[in-house]
């Protein structure tokens, strides 16, 4: 959510602050704008829309200096213009800052501001920060300490950066609750909101931590609290290579997202499944087996496409450890004072691993006294670090806005959990061996599925123009079903809903005419007969049916007017394949429609704010 690049050293800022930009452009796409300082003073220019607009309406090379800050940003307060665009100034023009977050108490400093004789340009909260330094820095004639007493008196969230003219050759940073990295090169130093953005110059980094400030001069950088305390800073190593974040020949990075999956979702058992002795190891659950052995709840919580993994996680985890599991959006969770009980495990699902209500609900658990496991893509981001123990996704760095392969990476990870967890209690290693088997399948049975993607175009051709669609699955496919529903409609902007197939004649049937076409998850498991009863009932009111069926299943076309067909796997792992032509026929719809599917409109990749 907004994507922040700055830039001290030796090269022109401008141009590698723009291309570090475009990596960060799925979060947050509505504005960019560039601040270069030089000799002759601070230039800024900001204009609404994609990063490509900006260097339509100016000449980059133009802008010249060895020193700046760019930014793309996600509306929160004030309409996406380029009035409200980052970078935002104080009133005398020489403070330049950008900022990701919200700071909650800005009317108040407006206020008092305002009464002060300052006057404000945009409606951004950010301005406020701004000219707030700036007032400060009147008073104390030194950057740092104005930054760091504004701060001081926020309420909120914010990465930030923040340059001057008052002392061109420094940059100064702060972070709470929004992720900011420094990209330590040769004689150069780059700060940013993603890894993504400076891995082209430099793969050292050092994640800041949550209230810590970073100082980066042309010689060196330094860290502390927002409060003055020195930190000591440890340099990383990105963990994911250029070509990753680049869209490899494909026409969108959704597209080749979801065409990695057979690779991803090896990546995420790769080293972990043991076939023969039906279990799994995962190192990063040592710590705390003990606690897992003696749970007597699990709480899932995410938000979105990772609260729908959570659900299947709930299924899985019932199932093979027999253990009771609740699934709870964090952004409830975090607000209604959930009872929870020393040995309760709390799991945090999440890609990017920054979303601010999950990070939110692991902080309430943890004050609560529950152990918090973390289940997360992004290697090093805050949900990772704030939890007690964690299992990584590893399917990479996912820049489509809409999450694909990291849904099915989480089905993964989570079947191993639930293995897991159930081996030690009372899953014998015969029933074991199975899941694993099936698991190790999946890779190839993704791959079969993707090699008829062409056949999945074509029924998506064939519904590009309707309004709606319903989503229908039972048991383990009914999280599928939401999460197809959402894909859908988030890609797409047609109106979706995902049931329970079951719950369809409880209202959703009242929808059923022949524009309605109806996807049914109905793989051949005990609850077949249940779900071609249902199908029945669609048929019976001219809805068109769409099922994903059995590849051997040999009645299902008399009852659909299409199929698509996946291979045959066990239940519990139905939602997995499930999922991949789910995400196809959301994607050629969209493509179909002339929507941007990497970058959907009103959306952003990491929900950083409420
Ligand atoms: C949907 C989507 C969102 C995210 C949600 C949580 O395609 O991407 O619904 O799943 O914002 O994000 P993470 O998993 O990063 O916590």
């Amino acid at each position: 959510m907004c994507g922040i690049v700055g830039y001290i050293g030796t090269q022109q800022a401008a141009p590698l602050i723009v291309s570090g930009l475009k990596r960060l452009e799925y979060r947050g796409y509505d504005s960019a704008g560039v601040c270069i300082i030089s000799d002759s003073g601070a230039r800024i220019e900001k204009k609404a829309g994609r990063v490509a607009d900006l260097e339509k309406y100016v000449d980059i090379s133009s802008m010249t200096g060895t020193v700046g800050v760019g930014h793309t940003r996600w509306a929160t307060h004030g309409v996406p213009n380029d009035v409200n665009a980052h970078p935002h100034t104080d009133q005398s023009g020489s403070i330049a800052l950008v900022h990701n977050g919200i700071i909650e108490n800005y009317l108040t400093i407006k206020k008092k501001l305002l009464n002060a004789g300052y006057t404000f340009r945009s409606e951004t909260d950010s301005e406020v920060l701004a000219v707030f330094i700036g007032m400060l820095y009147e008073t104390l004639q030194d950057m740092e300490l104005a930054v760091r007493t504004a701060l001081s008196e926020v309420e909120g969230t914010f990465g930030l950066v923040v340059l001057s003219t008052h002392e061109p050759d420094m940059i100064i940073a702060a972070r709470r609750g929004s992720p900011l990295i420094l990209g330590i090169g040769n004689g150069e130093y780059l700060v940013a909101s993603d890894a993504a953005a400076v891995i082209s110059h430099t793969r050292q980094v050092v994640y800041l931590n949550e209230n810590e400030m970073a100082i980066l001069r042309r010689d060196g950088f330094s860290t502390k609290t927002i409060e003055n305390v020195d930190t000591r800073s440890v340099v990383e190593e990105i963990s994911f290579e250029l070509e990753q974040i680049e869209k490899g020949g494909f026409e969108h990075f959704m597209l080749k997202e979801i065409f990695e999956q057979p690779t991803t979702f090896h990546d995420g058992f790769r080293g972990r499944l043991q076939i023969d002795a039906g279990t799994v190891k995962l190192g990063g659950l040592a710590s705390v087996a003990d606690k897992l052995r003696a749970a007597k709840r699990i709480i899932i919580t995410a938000c979105g496409t990772s609260w729908h993994a959570g659900l299947v996680g709930e299924y899985l985890i019932e199932h093979l450890a027999r253990v009771p599991v609740e699934v709870e959006y964090a952004s409830e969770f975090r607000y209604r004072n959930p009872i929870i009980h020393s040995d309760d495990i709390v799991i945090a699902i999440s890609q990017s691993g920054e979303t601010a209500d999950t990070l939110a609900a692991i902080r309430e658990a943890k004050l609560k006294g529950a152990t918090v496991i973390g289940m997360v893509n992004v290697v090093g981001s805050t949900i990772a670090r704030e939890t007690d123990a964690g299992v990584y996704l590893h399917a990479g760095p996912e820049i489509g806005v809409a999450s694909t392969k990291a849904f099915t990476s989480q089905l993964c990870v989570l079947t191993q959990f639930a293995l897991y967890l159930g081996r030690m209690r009372s899953l014998s290693s015969e029933q074991g061996r199975e899941v694993a088997l099936g698991l190790a399948n999946i890779p190839a049975q993704i791959r079969s599925i993707l090699d008829r993607s062409e056949e999945i175009r074509s029924i998506a051709l064939e519904y590009a123009n309707v309004s709606n669609f319903l989503y229908l699955g039972r048991g383990y496919n009914f999280p599928a079903a939401l999460e197809g529903a959402l894909k859908l409609k988030e890609i797409s902007y047609i109106h979706a809903e995902g049931y329970p197939a079951a719950e369809m004649k409880h209202g959703p049937i009242a929808l059923i005419d022949a524009e309605l076409p109806v996807v049914f998850i109905a793989p051949k498991d005990e609850i077949y007969d249940k779900i071609l009863s249902n199908i029945e009932e669609v048929r019976a009111r001219s809805g068109k049916v769409i099922v994903i069926a059995d590849e051997d299943d040999t009645h299902i076309h008399t009852v659909a007017n299409h199929v698509i067909r996946v291979p045959r796997t066990l239940p519990m792992l139905a939602p997995i394949l499930a999922s991949i032509p789910l995400q196809l026929l959301a994607y050629y719809i969209a493509v179909e429609r002339g929507c941007n599917v990497d970058m959907p409109r009103n959306l952003a990749k990491s929900v950083t704010v409420e």
